[in-house]
């Protein structure tokens, strides 16, 4: 039977130059790169300079997965940035991103859904192209955490990290079968009574105020591993796969350990999971696009190749996506 089926078309991702060590946050809090390696799995990440924007680092981030995709921005009628550090509070970042590009024609907006952003947005992205209304999409995750982190809090400050990443999809008309390529199922959920886990204590209605990211860590991680194994369960069930089958599990790079654990329950052996937490400590929204770029770039994701994004965040949202490459 006939069907639309969203496909990647290209990846790209885009790293601020400036790199701390967690040497170097020991000079700023009471610390030590023994713990953030040990707790976390972290040991650097990149940092914006001043006038870097989350905007400037989407676009740079979606010309390199234009590039790679062999298109142009007028090929392009749909932008969907995932952020939850934007330039301004309005307009979305995402016009931002399009001007630059030089797009006039289709739409760009936000998506807000913290850590899962990109996971939501891609979804998004997803069904406008399946519903025939858009044809080909840019969707962006772009941060700059720290922009909003407390750096006097070391229990949040060594967390996280700035950068970003694209991919372009294409709607293609298929058959509908699984061993042709494209997004095959997506799973999201969200539950507002733990939105106190997680939050930044600012807003425009709120404080007047940008504020900063505030987080109880331990409760977090608490639900992390059961809530992403559930949303995977039921993602693959859609698709009539099993753990077993999946090729390259692209996660939220939050922590080693979360990832860890998650492998563990799933059953997916180590060397299947892709991880960058190491070098870019988590950059929320960024995280899964960044992860796919190196994965995809380096030669370990190839095309036919059956990948697994997740992620869980601030909300607590979560969600799940399989893609055949
Ligand atoms: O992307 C969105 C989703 N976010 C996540 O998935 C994050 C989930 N949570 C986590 O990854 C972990 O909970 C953390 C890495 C945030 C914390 O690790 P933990 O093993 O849960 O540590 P903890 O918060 O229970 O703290 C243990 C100890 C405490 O000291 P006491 O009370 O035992 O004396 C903390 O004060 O570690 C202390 N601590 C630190 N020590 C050195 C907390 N932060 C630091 C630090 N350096 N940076």
């Amino acid at each position: 039977m006939s069907t639309i089926r969203s496909v990647i078309k290209g990846v790209g991702g885009y790293l601020p130059a400036r790199v701390v060590t967690n040497a170097d946050l020991e000079a700023l809090v009471d610390t030590s790169d023994q713990w953030i390696t040990a707790r976390t799995g972290i040991r650097k990440r990149h940092i914006v300079a001043d006038g870097e924007l989350t905007s400037s680092m989407g676009a740079a981030a979606a010309k390199a997965a234009l590039a790679d995709a062999g298109l142009e921005p007028d090929d392009i009628d749909l932008i969907i940035l995932a952020t939850s550090t934007p330039d301004q509070t309005f307009p979305a970042s995402a016009v931002t991103i399009q001007a630059e590009l030089g797009i006039t024609h289709g739409a760009a907006f936000d998506v807000q859904a913290v850590c899962s952003g990109f996971v939501f947005a891609l979804s998004t992205a997803d069904n406008y192209l399946k519903s025939g209304q858009f044809n080909r999409a840019l969707v962006i995750g772009a941060e700059a955490f720290s922009r909003i982190l407390d750096w006097e809090d070391r229990s949040t400050c060594v967390l996280f990290g700035d950068g970003a990443g694209a991919v372009v999809v294409e709607a293609q008309k298929l058959n509908g079968v699984d061993t042709e390529r494209g997004i095959l199922a997506t799973c999201l959920r969200s539950d507002g009574r733990y939105r106190d886990k997680l939050y930044v204590d600012g807003g425009p209605s709120s404080t007047g105020t940008v504020g900063h990211l505030r987080m109880d860590g331990p409760e977090v991680f608490r639900h992390a591993v059961t809530k992403i194994s559930q949303v995977i369960t039921e993602t693959l069930g859609k698709a009539g796969y099993e753990a077993a089958d999946i090729d390259w599990f692209v996660p939220h790079q939050a922590n080693k350990r979360i990832l860890d654990g998650a492998a563990r329950k799933l059953g997916l052996a180590p060397e299947r999971v892709v991880i960058t937490v190491d070098k870019h400590a988590n950059t929320s929204a960024a995280s899964i696009p960044l992860a796919l770029t190196e994965a995809y770039t380096d030669g370990r994701i190839k095309s036919g190749d059956l990948v697994l994004l997740e992620a869980m965040g601030g909300g607590f949202t979560w969600g799940a996506l399989l893609i055949r490459w």
